[in-house]
């Protein structure tokens, strides 16, 4: 690689190295906190500036600076207090409480669940709670969990810290879970099966209902993962968008996760993970009475966690209210309605992947290089999220870009993106340079060897790379 291009990555990765001091070890003397402050809000202005133009895919839900103000303060009141010492702070107790009340309420459930810190932590602990679950039950040694490809890469990765055996699914034309294949994969040691509503690659719920016949008909749990719809859903289906059943309401539904911090609006680092029993639930928490330094009580991966977030995630949820939630959703649905029929019908080179409400997946069409019009969107400013297998992109629409006329503007940049794709069409897309050089054990090895090295490097301070 040239010295351009190694200068390019480091560049990306430590945009602050040549305008602020790196530390290498706590400063001798306390830096000036107005000074701190001041560099901390440089940086934190910026990085905000693309995502407050409503240009971003996904990732910042609320988008409204006066509820994270106001979030913020809530945060302040309780960032040093731990939900685990409970004789100081039962406040924790009321907020944790009444946010997996008000969760389960909307999607129907029995009041049971936990606050964790994030929809793979959620997705992980439900991973868990099967696993011991079936271990117990039905003295299961060698456990696997049936899901289709495009749930959440976070189960495999739950999978491979907790020795689950990841069998994967295909999908039908339609791409969303076979039920059929997926019946398929189960056998004696499958502890449970999963499904999405929706999915994070496609935006597409799968049939929950007939996901759960087959739960029921083997005796085995189904966890709907709902990390990403479950706040949006319910408003949906009030508004009158045809939202099939996919909650609680479907018998053989047996937990189900759903992020508060993504159209929850709260801060990030909150999840709510739903049971539909409590035995399930039992199953996480860790209980040893024997320890020298006391009775130890657990429910869930976390020890120590900050109040500020159970706080601050019960006032974003109290502070929307319903008529919060539905005036959001209200304004979502109809942007990425916008955007779906905009392609649909004006942009023929690109094809809609299914039939999406709110998270809106595209592919090209033909020999187009789907990653070229990725390109002319980020020259733009434009950040969608690239998918792969198949090649796509997808726009996750969410409150920024419900902004007036940001979904028109988008499908003129799109349109403008599919024209630049295909004048340049013997060229390599820079966005989707690593995409396709999987698909064969050389090629993952590679990539994997690539992802391996990214994640050193976003552990380290900036290096001193002599730049020209
Ligand atoms: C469907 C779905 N599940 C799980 C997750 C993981 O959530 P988190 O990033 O909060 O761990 C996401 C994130 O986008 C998602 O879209």
């Amino acid at each position: 690689m040239g010295d351009s291009g190694l200068e390019r990555i480091v560049g990306d990765l430590y945009p602050y190295r040549k305008t602020t001091k790196a530390y290498r070890r706590v400063p001798a003397e306390p830096v000036d906190r107005a000074a701190i402050l001041a560099e901390i809000a440089g940086m934190a202005h910026a990085e905000d500036e693309r995502g407050d133009k409503g240009t971003v895919s996904g990732s910042l839900y609320a988008g409204d600076h006066d509820h994270y103000h106001f979030l913020g303060d809530v945060f302040d009141l309780y960032s040093h207090a731990n939900v685990l010492q409970r004789d100081m702070y039962p406040s924790a107790t009321k907020f944790e409480g009444e946010i997996i009340a008000m969760t389960s309420d909307l999607l129907h459930g029995t009041g049971v669940g936990v606050v964790t810190g994030g929809g793979s932590e959620s997705l992980i602990t439900a991973m868990y709670a099967y696993r011991e679950y079936a271990r117990m039950r039905r003295s299961v040694t060698k456990p696997n969990v049936v899901m289709p490809r495009t749930a959440h890469v976070a189960l495999d990765k739950g999978a491979h810290w907790l020795g689950v055996e990841m069998r994967h699914s295909p999908l039908t034309d339609g791409y969303v879970a076979d039920v059929a294949a997926m019946a398929e994969l189960i056998d004696d040691q499958t502890i449970a099966v999963v499904g999405s509503a929706a999915n994070y690659a496609h935006g597409l719920i799968d049939p929950i209902e007939e996901i759960a016949a087959l739960a029921q008909s083997h005796g085995i749990g189904l966890h709907v993962d709902g990390c990403l719809g479950g706040w949006l859903l319910p408003w949906a289906e009030r508004l009158g968008y045809d939202v099939p059943l996919w909650d609680f309401r479907v018998p053989g539904v047996t937990s189900i996760s759903a992020d508060t911090h993504k159209y929850g609006y709260a801060l990030k680092g909150s999840s709510v993970l739903l049971y539909r029993e409590k035995a399930l639930r039992k199953r996480q928490y860790f209980t040893y009475p024997d320890w020298p330094g006391g009775l130890y009580v657990s429910p869930g991966f976390a020890g120590s966690r900050s109040g500020g977030i159970v706080a601050s995630t019960w006032a974003a949820l109290v502070a929307t209210g319903e008529s919060g939630y539905l005036a959001a959703a209200d304004g979502i649905l109809r942007t990425a309605a916008t955007i779906r029929d905009g392609i649909r019908t004006g942009i023929p080179e690109l094809e809609v992947i299914g039939d999406p409400l709110f998270l809106i997946a595209f592919k090209a069409v033909g020999d187009l290089d789907i990653y070229l019009v990725n390109d002319a969107l980020i020259a733009q400013g434009w950040r969608m999220n690239a998918l792969q297998l198949p090649p796509g992109l997808h726009f996750c629409v969410t409150r920024p870009n419900t902004a007036p006329g940001v979904a028109d503007s988008f499908l003129e940049a799109l349109r403008g993106a599919v024209g630049y794709a295909q004048q340049h069409k013997r060229e390599r897309a820079k966005s989707g340079a690593v995409y396709g050089f999987g698909g064969t054990p050389q090629g993952n090895t590679l990539v994997k060897t690539l992802m391996v090295g990214v994640l050193d490097a976003m552990h380290e301070v900036a290096p001193d790379v002599p730049v020209s």
